[in-house]
């Protein structure tokens, strides 16, 4: 079957880059991206496209040439579901916050909702493609929806997760290192597979794009991101260690990523890991486990989240100590909020956490970030329900001029890795700020040897990544 309509439910991090590519790629497929956030569509038809809602390197070329052409974006879910041969569940799929599973399990709420309203608004068959992460099985619970409340028409059901990660997006997209499709054996489903296999197959190389039953594609995902979030984890766990020994992380990481069985990436210690994805795919792993009795793998598991829980209190812990243990009305500034460098996503990022050690304690915070608003900012610490929004407000600011962030603060912390906090002029910095001034170095990316020349008030006792 030749696709030339693609339907994707969720306009967010991941439905939007991948239809943009797909679009771009592919000029003679329509691809309609819908959602139930009228803002959200807004926001990806402006003319502004630097204020589309995600922020991407090179999205914005993609979008411009694509849109208008074969790339729609609409609030009309039921049109766009009903014209299409192919439609994708791109929806968010959070950690529960609520009943059986709460804390640990994907609230799959918005998925099911998205298959009945596929269910409701066909009048001809449909491929259905996953692209959300889901637990593994879910598959079966889409199918018996559509089964029983389709009206009769027939769906097959894929899975094909998305393995792309934000601020890389783009070229992510372009340049997989491998697409996964999970389908049914049958001969059905094998057609419903070669159709997306066609689709990927007009810039991904074949030999790329992986066919597996639909089960393995499922846990296939869960699964690479509870091993790169592990391998952060580890080397985290290493990095406490470092700071006790003298070893240097950096020098730790460089030598065992040497080892081509272990290869270089994903060893950079830092603050630890967020986005929305490490953490709740995890937990929905361990949740899954536990749940068919697996008490050592739900353990094993585990303790990746727990490490990076601990990494987060100890950056806190550790400027709460540098600065002779009280941080009350000490301005703390910090450089970077979003959980990366190049996106402006900050769900579950580490510097929320680490805010909020620092604001139990009384420390007046300056944020800076190049991508992320001062709205957003406030959104997240109220989110964490742990005070008022007055008295958020009233510990936490936020500017948008680094220098004017670092004048008079005790203490300027990296949350985030964005390449231009390296090209600082450090030595402004440190003249604006009070003395002894420090520099906790989340991320690990200035130099430090050169911060620990130019500050007189380096102290030898203090050599990991935290102060110059
Ligand atoms: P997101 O929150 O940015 O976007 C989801 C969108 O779906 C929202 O705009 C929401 O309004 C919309 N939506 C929810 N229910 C809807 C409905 N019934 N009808 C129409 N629209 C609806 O989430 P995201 O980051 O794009 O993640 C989506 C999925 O992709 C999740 O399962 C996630 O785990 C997975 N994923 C995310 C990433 C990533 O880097 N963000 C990477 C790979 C996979
Ligand atoms: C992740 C997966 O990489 C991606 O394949 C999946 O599709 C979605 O989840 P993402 O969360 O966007 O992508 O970013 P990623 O680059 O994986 O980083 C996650 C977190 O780990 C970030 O906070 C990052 O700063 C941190 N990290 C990553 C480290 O602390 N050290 C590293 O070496 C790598």
């Amino acid at each position: 079957m030749k696709i030339t309509k693609i339907c994707c439910i969720g306009a967010g991090y991941v439905g939007g880059p991948t239809m943009a590519v797909i679009a771009q790629k592919c000029p003679d497929i329509t691809v309609t991206v819908v959602d139930i956030n009228q803002a959200r569509i807004d926001a990806w038809n402006g003319e502004d496209l630097d204020k589309l809602p995600v922020y991407e390197p090179g999205l914005d070329k993609v979008v411009a040439e694509a849109r208008g052409r074969n790339l729609f974006f609409s609030t009309d879910v039921n049109k766009a579901i009903d014209e299409a041969q192919m439609v994708f569940i791109s929806v968010n799929t959070p950690t529960k916050t609520y009943g059986e599973g709460k804390g640990m399990a994907a609230d799959l709420k918005w998925v099911e909702l998205c298959a009945r309203q596929i269910a409701a608004a066909s009048t001809s068959d449909k491929i259905v493609v996953e692209k959300s992460t889901l637990p593994v099985r879910t598959a079966q619970a889409v199918k018996d929806i559509l089964d029983n409340t389709g009206g009769g028409r027939k769906f097959q059901i894929l899975s094909n997760p998305e393995f792309l990660a934000e601020g890389t997006a783009v070229e992510d997209l372009l340049a997989p290192d491998r697409v996964l499709i999970g389908g049914d054996p049958g001969p059905e489903g094998q057609e419903a597979i070669e159709a997306l296999v066609s689709v990927y197959a007009a810039w991904v190389p074949r030999e790329r794009i992986l066919t597996t039953n639909i089960w393995s594609s499922e846990l296939s995902k869960l699964t690479a991101n509870a091993f790169l979030a592990q391998r952060v984890s580890s080397i985290n766990a290493i990095s406490e260690l470092c700071e006790q020994t003298g070893a240097d992380v950096t020098e730790v990481a460089r030598a065992i990523g040497a080892d081509s069985r272990i290869g270089p990436k994903f060893l950079k210690a830092s603050v630890g890991f967020g986005g929305s994805c490490f953490q709740k795919d995890i937990l929905n792993m361990v949740y899954i486990s536990r749940s068919y009795g697996l008490t050592e793998v739900a353990d094993y598991w585990e303790q990746v989240i727990k490490m990076n829980d601990h990494q987060k209190a100890r950056f806190a812990k550790n400027i709460i100590k540098s600065l002779y243990n009280t941080v009350n009305g000490k301005k703390i500034t910090f450089l970077g909020w979003a959980f990366k460098k190049d996106t402006n996503d900050t769900r579950e990022s580490a510097a929320i956490y680490v805010a909020d050690h620092l604001i139990n304690e009384q420390a007046q915070i300056t944020v800076y970030d190049p991508k992320v608003s001062e709205e957003k900012i406030y959104a997240d610490l109220e989110y964490l329900n742990t005070r008022s929004p007055e008295e958020i407000r009233r510990l936490v600011k936020v500017v948008y001029d680094p220098y004017e962030a670092c004048l008079d603060a005790h203490a300027v912390a990296i949350l985030t890795e964005w390449d231009e906090f390296v090209d600082y002029d450090w030595q402004r910095i440190y003249e604006a700020m009070l003395k002894p001034a420090k520099v906790f170095d989340g991320r690990n990316i200035l130099p430090h040897e050169e911060l620990r020349t130019m500050a007189s008030a380096y102290s030898p006792s203090e050599r990991q990544y935290s102060n110059y």
